[in-house]
């Protein structure tokens, strides 16, 4: 199978690594699978994301192929569920947001989130794609992930597979299949003191 060129056109405005203008959350998947070497080098990246007192709140549940991959695809929402279905792989991520005692881990998201930048670039860097989906049955994930949802919180849904083409989508989605720009720096960091 000929690997799908997934670049795009961003430009950084100052000096930084390409990796992090060349990630970018397509929604053209091609049915290639994954092999559990690949899956086993995604959830490694993440496993080495900074976390609160090192509690490495985020959890991850994923799903190939077979029933258990259709459950995952039924908590997408109509949107997402025009596209993710092809993705090789679905994955339900999340957050242990209270520990043993019943204390609130405030920072469960945040570390969470690290966690899936790292899977996220360490599939880039392997030629994947990835996107993140918000747009998921979170109440839902609970049962089908078979995670308690006393002790977690669902954060998301991840499409993961290799980049695919135009026609790997339906026709309304290529024209918003698309690398997106960012704000300027000037309003995301300041110095000294916010003054918009
Ligand atoms: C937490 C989160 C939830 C998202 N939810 C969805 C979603 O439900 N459907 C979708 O198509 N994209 C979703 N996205 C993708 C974003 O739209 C995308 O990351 C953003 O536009 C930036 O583009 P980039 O990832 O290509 O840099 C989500 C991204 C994140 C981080």
């Amino acid at each position: 199978m000929t690997a799908v060129d997934n670049k795009n056109s961003r430009t950084a405005g100052a000096d930084i690594e390409a990796m992090f203008t060349d990630r970018w959350s397509s929604k053209a998947f091609s049915d290639q699978t994954l092999k559990q070497e690949q899956i086993n080098s995604l959830f490694e990246a993440a496993r080495w994301a900074p976390s609160g007192n090192n509690r490495q709140p985020w959890l991850f549940v994923y799903s190939t192929s077979g029933p258990q991959r259709e459950k995952f695809d039924s908590l997408l929402s109509e949107g997402n569920a025009v596209y993710v279905p092809k993705a090789a792989m679905m994955v339900l991520v999340f957050a242990r947001t209270f520990d043993d005692d019943g204390n609130r881990i405030r920072t469960a998201f945040f570390d969470t989130g690290a966690a899936w930048m790292s899977l996220a670039l360490q599939a880039n860097l392997m030629g994947l794609n990835t996107r993140a989906l918000g747009g998921i049955d979170l109440d839902g994930a609970y049962e089908i992930a078979n995670v308690p949802a006393d002790k977690y919180e669902t954060v998301c849904g991840i499409a993961i597979g290799y980049p695919g083409t135009d026609a790997d989508l339906i026709p309304s989605l290529v024209q918003q299949n698309f690398a997106n720009d960012r704000k300027d720096i000037s309003v995301v960091a300041y110095s000294d003191r916010y003054s918009p």
